[in-house]
Order: C-alpha cells, then sequence, then structure tokens
C-alpha cells in the first residue's frame, strides 16, 4: 500500500515518440509501476517552450498518452495526466522562482545549449524557468525518486535544492527526491549519425526509428543503418558505434544479452544481422503502433481516462500546494 512514489515524464513534441523513448523511458516505467506508485505526465507546459502551433499540440499530447497507454503504462495502476490539467503546477511554479537564484537557474547547461540554438528570439523566460516548472512536478507529488536521462540530472540536483530550501525556511512541505539516471545501456543513438542520441527533434529523421511508423519504413531504415567495414557483428561502442548501437536495439526489445546476441551472428554479415533487427523492431514496434492507433480512434475514451487520472493527480497536489501556500503566508 505504502509504496515509494515515482515521477516522470516526457514532452508531446513529435506526433510519435522515437525508439530512445520507448526503450530508454517506457519499458523502464512500465516495469517500475509494480514497485512505485507511479506518475506519469505529458508535460505539455514544457512543450510551450518551443515553437507551438495550438492545433497540433493538442494532437501530439493527445498521441503522446496513447503511446503511453500502448506501450503498457496501465492508467488504472499508474497515474497517467496530462500537465496542464492540473493547475498546481503553474502555482508551485510561481512559489518556487521566489526562492530560485537568478544566477542558480543560469547555471543549467541545458538551458546555455537551449538558448543558443533556439537564437535570441526564441530565448523566452519560459526556457529559462523550465527547471522550476520540472522541480515544481516533481515536489508536488512528495516523489521519491526521478528516473531521467543524464541530461536532465542537474535539474533534478535544482530540484532537490529548491526542496531543502524551501523545508528550512518555512518548514517541510516536500519530500527531497532522487534522481535515478538511466543506463548507458538503455540509451539508443541516431541510426545514421550513431554518435548522435536519437531523438523526435533531429534535423533528419533518417535514422530515427518512430514508434507509429508503418513497420515496413522502420524495417528500411534499419536495413540502411551506418555500420562500418569490418563486417563482425560484435559490440564495440567506440569503434564500432553503428552496430553497437543496433545491438542495444536488439538486446532491449528482446530481452537477451549483447553476448547471446553476437553468438547468433558470428560468421554471418551485417545483412543477415540487420535482417534480424528489422523483424525485432517489426514485431515489437507493431502492436504498440496498433493499440496507439485503436486508442486514437475513440479519443473521448482516451479523455475520459485521462481526465479521471488528473483528478487524481490533482487530489495529491491540491495538498502539497495548500500546504506551502499556508507556509508562505498567502
Ligand atoms: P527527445 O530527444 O526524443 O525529444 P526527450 O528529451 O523528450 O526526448 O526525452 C524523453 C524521455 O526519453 C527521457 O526519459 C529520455 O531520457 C528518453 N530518451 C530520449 N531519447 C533517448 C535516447 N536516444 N535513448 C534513450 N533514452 C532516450
Ligand atoms: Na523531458
Amino acid at each position: 500500500v505504502n509504496k515509494p512514489r515515482l515521477y516522470s515524464g516526457m514532452q508531446p513534441s513529435a506526433d510519435s515518440l522515437q525508439a530512445g523513448n520507448y526503450i530508454g523511458a517506457l519499458l523502464q516505467w512500465r516495469t517500475l509501476q509494480d514497485t512505485y506508485d507511479a506518475f506519469f505526465s505529458v508535460v505539455d507546459l514544457h512543450a510551450l517552450t518551443q515553437p507551438n502551433d495550438p492545433a497540433e499540440l493538442r494532437v501530439k499530447t493527445r498521441r503522446t498518452a496513447a503511446q503511453y497507454i500502448a506501450a503498457g503504462i496501465e492508467p488504472s495502476r499508474s497515474t497517467l495526466y496530462v500537465q496542464s490539467h492540473v493547475p498546481a503546477h503553474a502555482e508551485l511554479t510561481w512559489i518556487l522562482s521566489t526562492i530560485t537564484g537568478f544566477g542558480e537557474a543560469g547555471r543549467m547547461t541545458q538551458f546555455k545549449d537551449k538558448s543558443q540554438r533556439y537564437g535570441a528570439d526564441q530565448t523566452t523566460v519560459g526556457l529559462f524557468t523550465y527547471p522550476v516548472l520540472m522541480a515544481a512536478d516533481i515536489l508536488l507529488y512528495q516523489t521519491d525518486i526521478v528516473p531521467v536521462g543524464e541530461d536532465q540530472k542537474q535539474h533534478v540536483e535544482l530540484t532537490r535544492d529548491l526542496a531543502e530550501r524551501f523545508n528550512t525556511r518555512y518548514g517541510r512541505a516536500f519530500e527531497v527526491p532522487t534522481p535515478v539516471i538511466q543506463k548507458d545501456t538503455a540509451r539508443i543513438y541516431d541510426l545514421q549519425n550513431p554518435t548522435a542520441k536519437m531523438s523526435k527533434s533531429a534535423e533528419s529523421d533518417a535514422g530515427v526509428l518512430w514508434l507509429l511508423d508503418d513497420p515496413s519504413a522502420s524495417a528500411k531504415k534499419v536495413m540502411r543503418a551506418v555500420t562500418d567495414s569490418e563486417g563482425s557483428v560484435r559490440y564495440d561502442r567506440e569503434n564500432k558505434p553503428g552496430v553497437s548501437n543496433l545491438l542495444v536495439i536488439y538486446a532491449a526489445l528482446t530481452g537477451r544479452q549483447i553476448p547471446a546476441i553476437e553468438d547468433e551472428y558470428a560468421g554471418r554479415g551485417y545483412g543477415d544481422f540487420k535482417k534480424g533487427l528489422a523483424e525485432v523492431v517489426v514485431d515489437e514496434f507493431g502492436p504498440v503502433r496498433e493499440r496507439a492507433l485503436a486508442l486514437l480512434d475513440d479519443p473521448a475514451e482516451l479523455d475520459r481516462a485521462l481526465a479521471a487520472n488528473a483528478a487524481r493527480a490533482s487530489e495529491i497536489a491540491e495538498r502539497t500546494l495548500a500546504d506551502v501556500y499556508e507556509k508562505v503566508g498567502l
């Protein structure tokens, strides 16, 4: 009954999630929902820090939620909701922003990277305070653990600092969360550029495996993946990043160990190996895609599930927020 609480989320920043989101996040979340009281959010407020098309955002939000469910996140077991459906996220963000140092926020490396990429016009105050919103996401639910990629570790550290600072200054209102950093073996790289992380916001999607793509399109992308001239199916991240990445995907999707896969393809060429992996990808993503499309066929039903889960999230979030308001004198 008293399971520790877990919080994680993803931005609805594309029509489809990619293989890295599936392997690095959804597959882990699916397992973690047994042991934790898990909260999985589609963080649409965060997505507003990128160039926005209102009609598209609404579609992407629903599609992202459908893919969570299709990948095995159960809305009857975990709390799967849309961030903006719970107003407490925005409200707590304001309070936390008043205890966040300007210089402290300015040290966030993701902000520095993104503001450089986006340019002056798109470097908004929202992009700057993004980590404070993320802190509110986590702290509202008295979260114990936060599974994140390495790139989000600094934001969880900030979250911990803010929780401790508030608790010290005003009295204990927040659990101090612990980040659980994603394993290296769960990191997936672009099939065309295997030293860059696979991403929904990659400039070209030639090396991106989309969860909702037609299976034959994904199979083609696997067959065209960049390898090397050595010809042996062997894991060596440094010298064989392409083949190593394919091995990691193969292992993650089958639950097999990399050495066993190397053995199976010993003395055979990359063509055979890629054909094998293409089958694995089609077998795994095909049914996920079917389930997601079926859910999207009945948006009213999906919206009902999301509303019920948002109500459950709100109840907890409102409790934390009321305590915080009381403590700061509001
Ligand atoms: P994207 O770069 O596709 O927009 P996000 O930054 O929104 O991905 O990340 C959403 C979740 O998916 C995070 O938990 C992140 O760690 C995970 N993730 C994203 N890309 C990858 C990848 N290439 N390999 C492993 N995990 C990934
Ligand atoms: Na994210």
